[in-house]
């Protein structure tokens, strides 16, 4: 895991998994530097990752006071529980969904839980977070975040794309990427992560832009892509373009089969 400021108050621990035939995928988290300091989702859980340590690289984690998680999938929940230990202040911002879904493997204990549903907002002490629900997801608890102080959107798995290196998925601007291959890229993991948006009413499915297009972000952070620092308008278009892609369908088990002997040595 590597970690950068992608502003002077906002973090990124950065992480990635390669998916075979997809690429590679940031898992990215982040600490906003608030008065109340925050830590948005808390990454992987693998056996050989040490979300705890990687964060302690970049804010002393007994400080924390908010773990906003965007959604209670695996690859945002890896150092909660460590982090629970290390940050006796700390407590989750979820939903009820949320914790319902938590409660399912590892219950989050109910006196370190905040409940908040999009549109409420959390004062941070120096700022206002409030929440929403970005037009992608692919988790009913899912609560993105917005920075009513700088204009940081932080939108969980929206806007996150595939990439075709490990190098393009650590840069810490999406400007590495060209427009053409983040297009492509970012409706490819549309149709992976929320293959729902292929069955919805298009001019609702449009209208849910609305408010992210109104908070007119000055970046966007998610958690599957470098940060975007500039023309979110581009990034709204691609998506508006979501429920025309072609579907995905993964690897059959002929295919994996094709695959693994693929790999058997000659
Ligand atoms: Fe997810
Ligand atoms: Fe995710």
């Amino acid at each position: 895991m590597h970690s950068y400021r992608t502003r002077p108050d906002v973090s990124v621990l950065n992480d990635y998994l390669e998916i075979p035939g997809l690429g590679f995928l940031a898992v990215n988290a982040f600490v906003i530097h608030a008065t109340q300091p925050v830590v948005i989702d808390t990454g992987l859980g693998l056996p050989d990752r040490d979300f705890l340590a990687s964060l302690a690289e970049v804010i002393d984690p007994a400080d924390i006071r908010w773990i906003w998680l965007t959604h209670p999938d695996r690859d945002h929940t890896g150092g909660l529980f460590a982090l629970l230990d290390a940050a006796p202040r700390a407590r989750v911002v979820t939903t009820f969904a949320g914790v319902g879904i938590m409660s399912a493997e590892h219950p989050l204990p109910m006196n370190r839980v905040y409940l908040l549903n999009p549109g409420q907002s959390l004062d941070a002490g120096d700022r206002r977070l409030t929440g929403f629900r970005p037009p992608l997801f692919d988790n009913p608890a899912t609560v993105g975040v917005l920075d009513t102080s700088t204009g940081a959107c932080f939108s969980s798995d929206c806007f996150g794309a595939p990439l075709p290196t490990a190098g393009l998925v650590t840069a810490e601007d999406a400007t590495a990427v060209t427009p053409s291959e983040l297009r492509a890229a970012q409706l490819l993991w549309a149709t992976v992560d929320s293959p729902w948006v292929q069955t919805v009413d298009s001019a609702k499915y449009a209208a849910s832009f609305g408010q992210l297009r109104t908070f007119g972000p000055s970046a966007i952070l998610s958690t599957h892509l470098p940060p975007v620092t500039s023309d979110s308008a581009t990034l709204f278009a691609t998506l508006l373009d979501a429920p025309h892609a072609d579907p995905f369908i993964g690897p059959d088990q002929a295919a994996l089969e094709a695959m693994l002997r693929a790999f058997q040595p000659a």
